[in-house]
């Protein structure tokens, strides 16, 4: 979360002087807005505010019927509710490798995929775009639903398209790690009327039939699901939060392009599937090798970031998932399911070595929007002054 004010005061005084907290019924209706707000700024048909990042990919994995016996491509390199929103839904996360941009390899998503496939589920990681024409071309071509986790990526594009809009579905998260945030939240867009259905009743399934008319035209009936539903408190917040979104961005990838411009001739940087529409939220530079990675981010004037020491965002460090513990109850746990018998993975601790390899040889220095002209000069000359130590 990189900017919130009194904007955002003003906008939470209105719903606590209405004592109006409710996400169906309310008279301010801040959610609905939220949700219009999405249509519009993102290019979604239905989108769903609702309580998390999470909660998005679970209610958007159940809206396209995936379930026990179906496997879903993720990569090795993304936070570990990826693939948790994988097992929550019943279904096996397959573990692929990144490419060179630290995104989905697409190549290794051919070489994984099985009679049991169901969807691709790449991740924007650190709002750096994934190559989409090649995945959605593959999906295509096997018959695949593509669910995109923009959660690290609010508002970053690819060709000129939102993320999270290009696939079948999207994820996004508002917790407040992300570039505009509400505390915790989260929205699955879609523009596929089946999977909205199925994913509004699964995200609020004991209130969806009794308050509004949220289930008018349906052709789905309800069934029990989860509660995931947000509320005006945070959606109030949410508005503001949206209307920040551009001028954020903005401000993000002018910082990030004149870091970068200033470094070329010192620095080697990540290849970007689509540079113009990364969210400049990351300054990625390359090494030789992981002891030169290291010795740079060390340095004072850096204090860089190895994405290979950031914990559960390395497949090897998703414990339940590596273990196998996919529910409390053994009953409800997708690993033991009879319907996935046959396809429960081996995961071993060095089973995507590319991605090893390739996160150990990186180094991410973080872009604030807000810098000012001197403050991103200094760290010009900090970098420069670490690499020249190597
Ligand atoms: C890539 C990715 N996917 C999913 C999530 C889950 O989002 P949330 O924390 O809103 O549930 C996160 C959260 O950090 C994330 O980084």
């Amino acid at each position: 979360m990189y900017r919130m004010g009194k904007e955002e005061i003003q906008q939470l005084a209105k719903v606590i002087e209405a004592k109006d907290l409710f996400k169906v019924n309310s008279g301010l209706q801040q959610s609905h807005q939220v949700e219009t707000k999405l249509q519009t700024i993102l290019g979604t048909k239905h989108p769903i505010f609702m309580t998390s990042g999470h909660a998005a990919l679970v209610s958007a994995l159940v809206g396209m019927g995936i379930g026990p016996g179906d496997e879903v491509i993720v990569p090795a390199y993304t936070y570990i509710a990826t693939a948790m929103a994988v097992v929550a839904a019943g279904a096996m996360p397959v573990i692929a490798e990144i490419d060179d941009t630290l995104t989905l390899s697409p190549e290794d998503v051919e070489r994984k995929i099985t009679k049991h496939t169901k969807a691709i589920l790449p991740v924007h990681i650190q709002g750096f775009p994934c190559n989409m024409d090649a995945i959605m071309q593959i999906a295509k071509t096997h018959n695949l639903y593509v669910l995109e986790d923009a959660c690290q990526a609010d508002g970053g594009t690819y060709l000129g398209k939102r993320l999270g809009t290009i696939g079948d579905a999207g994820a996004l998260s508002f917790n407040f790690y992300k570039i505009i945030s509400c505390g915790e939240g989260g929205a699955l867009l879609t523009d596929n009327r089946k999977i909205f259905e199925n994913a509004l009743i699964y995200q609020d399934s004991s209130a969806i039939a009794f308050f509004g008319n949220q289930m008018e035209g349906f052709s789905t009936e309800g069934f029990c699901g989860n509660e995931y539903r947000s509320n005006e408190l945070c959606a109030a917040v949410m508005n503001v939060q949206l209307s920040r979104l551009d001028d954020i961005l903005f401000d993000l990838r002018k910082n990030k392009n004149y870091l970068m411009e200033n470094l070329k001739d010192v620095c080697e940087f990540i290849p970007s599937n689509d540079a113009k529409g990364d969210c400049g939220t990351t300054l990625a530079v390359r090494f030789e090798s992981e002891e030169k990675a290291r010795k740079f981010a060390e340095h004072e004037s850096v204090q860089g970031l190895l994405p290979i020491d950031t914990g559960k965002h390395v497949y090897k460090h998703w414990t339940p998932i590596m273990e196998k513990r996919g529910a409390c109850h053994p009953l409800m746990d997708p690993f033991k399911m009879e319907a996935n018998k046959d396809i429960v993975p081996d995961y071993k601790q060095d089973m995507c070595p590319i991605t090893l390899d390739k996160l150990s040889k990186v180094v991410y220095v973080g872009v604030d929007p807000d810098s000012t002209k001197a403050e991103l000069d200094a760290k010009i000359e900090g970098i420069k002054a670490a690499m020249k130590t190597l």
